[in-house]
């Protein structure tokens, strides 16, 4: 299939974010297609250095060939120890991107979308951990509840957790199509499908309209738990404060309430308790200051880019 890998969101403002330097030693946790990180290494010197984190291999297609970038396999939960690994001590900047690419989403086999009929993967990292569907089969309805409720923010999650519990005890739920079964409570239809789908073996469902946005809240749950979302982003956050320099930038594009609450509440005040530390005066004591406080992307960019909607920039420099 002929796909984009993806577009990168709010390009310029990240870049300008970064505020690069071009002797600089970057990061960017979340290569994806690349996007972002081929313009920051457009910005760099050959002395300058950039090292890209992706957890998915399908990100290899996408790798550059340049003696001043290294691509890293890896969680970014983990940037700390890859750190280590290349004996980096300090860095300028640090880019996250949160959350799927386009690929995810429209590439059928990986199970991020309600819109194939397709096993309910959803692991960004295909080389190990549970899936969506060991999560719907294994997990108590209790859990069920709190991951659809927290992640989710389904209002009626404990219906749902229920409806799941009941339908497993019949049948494993191991497809797409079965889970939204579940919860809409009917047999769902097949579209005619394109023909590059059909030469893939996927096909789309018909989804009614009605039922998408709730589709969509239940998959992006089941997506944050798989991939252990929220635990990745607070490891990492905590490791990129200790790695930046003075001077240094934090960029981050958050897609979620959930993931933005905490990338907020860290930027201000450099825990992730979100807790303002104050002096004997009333200053208060942040390692950070903060920059950019969730800007969106321009209505011109989401005519062209309409998954670029929901993105929300903040900007960090470190200041200790
Ligand atoms: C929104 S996309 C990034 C797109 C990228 N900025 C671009 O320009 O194409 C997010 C990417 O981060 C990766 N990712 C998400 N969480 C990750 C984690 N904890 N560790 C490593 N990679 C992660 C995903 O696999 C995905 O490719």
């Amino acid at each position: 299939m002929n796909e984009i890998y993806h577009i990168p969101a709010m390009l310029k403002e990240t870049i300008q974010g970064l505020n690069i330097q071009p002797d600089g030693l970057y990061v960017d946790v979340t290569f994806g297609g690349g996007g972002h990180s081929r313009a920051i290494l457009d910005q760099l010197s050959e002395q300058g250095k950039l090292y890209s984190f992706d957890q998915d291999l399908d990100t290899l297609q996408n790798v550059m060939h340049q003696d001043n970038w290294q691509f890293v396999h890896g969680n970014f939960r983990y940037l700390r120890n890859f750190m280590d690994y290349y004996g980096v001590k300090q860095i300028d900047g640090l880019l996250a991107d949160l959350g799927v690419s386009f690929h995810h989403f429209d590439c059928p086999e990986r199970g991020f979308s309600f819109r194939f009929s397709a096993p309910l993967d959803m692991r960004m990292n295909q080389t190990g951990g549970k899936t969506a569907a060991d999560i719907l089969n294994t997990y108590s309805e209790e859990d069920l509840a709190r991951v659809l409720h927290i992640y989710g923010e389904l209002k009626n999650s404990r219906q749902i957790a229920k409806k799941i519990v009941k339908a497993r005890e019949q049948k494993a739920i191991e497809r797409t199509e079965e889970l939204v079964e579940v919860v809409m409570g009917r047999p769902v239809g097949l579209m005619d499908a394109a023909p590059q789908l059909l030469d893939n073996g996927y096909r789309e469902l018909d989804i009614p309209t009605g039922a998408k946005k709730d589709l969509a809240r239940l998959f992006q749950a089941l997506r944050i738990e798989v991939n252990d979302e929220m635990g990745a982003l607070r490891e990492m956050l905590l490791a990129a404060k200790d790695l930046l320099k003075p001077g240094g930038r934090i960029v981050i594009l958050t897609y979620h309430s959930l993931e933005d609450r905490m990338v907020k509440n860290f930027l201000r005040s450099g825990n992730l308790e979100g807790k303002i530390e104050k002096d004997f005066y009333g200053n208060i004591l942040s390692p950070f200051k903060v920059i950019e406080k969730g800007m969106t992307a321009s209505e011109e960019e989401v005519a062209r880019n309409p998954r670029a909607r929901s993105a929300k920039l903040r900007v960090a420099e470190k200041i200790v």
